[in-house]
């Protein structure tokens, strides 16, 4: 940690950092101070072979045993900088609903895709985020990312392969996006913003802590109505339950384990294998040790 001028502490918890409210300790849990930081921290963590993995967050599963090494999170890096040709850069650690506003309020159209996703901007990229109405890719300009070496690279995004809900990027951290938007109307902008959100609330158990989806969805189907159509809403591994909403969202009721959870994606992936004969692929990142 020699030079790092972030915040540092030990055997931290990692649950308050996680939409599930689930996970052990990391090792280690870094904020660094800027990319300059990043950059430090990454070269000390390779030179001394130390893992590490960088916590986004809301598509994310931490065993119960924590993470070994050093995590990082990138809360710190939420500049966001409008530049011209209606271009946004934001900082890895800027949530998307942060982005989302920010849009709206420059009238700039071309993220509306994204609202109601939780993550952070750098979690966005790394997954090529995405929902019915378009996905992280059509918006993405380029990229900046610290590479393992401690190096600042920026890389076009034209340069980049994106499949369904993956970017291939080179090992290191992504600490900011720039996003082509385009002029808009303000209001059009807002009330399409405001439908869609009004449209998972309906839809997603937006009240309690979950992931979002745990599965990504079979060709032209949806696991979501798949899992309902097997009526495995409302099952149930300890406090954790296949949402009575959305039956692609597990929550947690309060005290649910990772290993509810993974117990639980465990009988719903048997089921629907069993009486559907598909496979279902997990989207949620489970991570640790157990
Ligand atoms: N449906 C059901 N029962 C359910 C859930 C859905 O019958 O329990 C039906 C719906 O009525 C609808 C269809 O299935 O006819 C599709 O449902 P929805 O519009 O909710 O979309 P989805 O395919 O289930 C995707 C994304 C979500 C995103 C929504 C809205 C994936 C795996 N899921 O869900 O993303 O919020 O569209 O755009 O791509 C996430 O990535 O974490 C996530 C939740």
């Amino acid at each position: 940690m020699a030079g790092v001028r972030g915040r540092v502490s030990y055997d931290a918890p990692l649950d308050e950092y996680t939409s599930f409210k689930i996970g052990g300790p990391a090792d280690v849990l870094v904020e660094p101070a800027d990319v300059e930081d990043v950059g430090l921290l990454l070269k000390q963590a390779r030179k001394n072979k130390i893992p590490l993995f960088v916590v986004g967050g809301t598509n994310l599963l931490i065993r119960d045993g924590g993470i070994r090494g050093i995590v990082v999170s990138l809360a710190k890096l939420r500049a966001i900088k409008e530049e011209p040709s209606d271009v946004l850069y934001a900082e890895g650690g800027v949530g998307m609903p942060t982005l989302i506003g920010y849009a709206v309020r420059r009238s700039l159209a071309g993220l509306e895709w994204a609202a109601g996703i939780p993550g952070t901007v750098g979690g966005c990229v790394v997954m090529n985020a995405g929902t019915r109405l378009g996905e992280m890719k059509d918006s993405l300009k380029a990229v900046r990312v610290v590479t393992m070496k401690g190096e600042v690279v920026d890389l076009p995004a034209a340069t980049l392969r994106f499949e369904y809900r993956r970017a291939h990027l080179p090992k290191g951290i992504v600490v900011g996006a720039w996003l082509q938007l385009r002029q808009g109307e303000k209001a059009e902008i807002s009330r399409t913003v405001t439908e869609y959100l009004h449209y998972r609330k309906d839809t997603q158990p937006l009240t309690m802590p979950s992931a979002g989806c745990v599965f990504k969805n079979p060709p032209r189907d949806s696991a979501g109505r798949l899992v309902e159509s097997m009526g495995l809403k409302g099952w149930r591994v300890g406090d954790a339950e296949v949402s009575t909403k959305h039956g692609n969202f597990i929550v947690n009721r309060g005290h649910a384990t990772a290993a509810d959870v993974i117990a639980l994606i465990g009988k719903v992936r048997r089921a629907v294998k069993r009486r559907a004969g598909v496979e279902l692929d997990l989207e949620l990142k489970i991570v640790g040790d157990a």
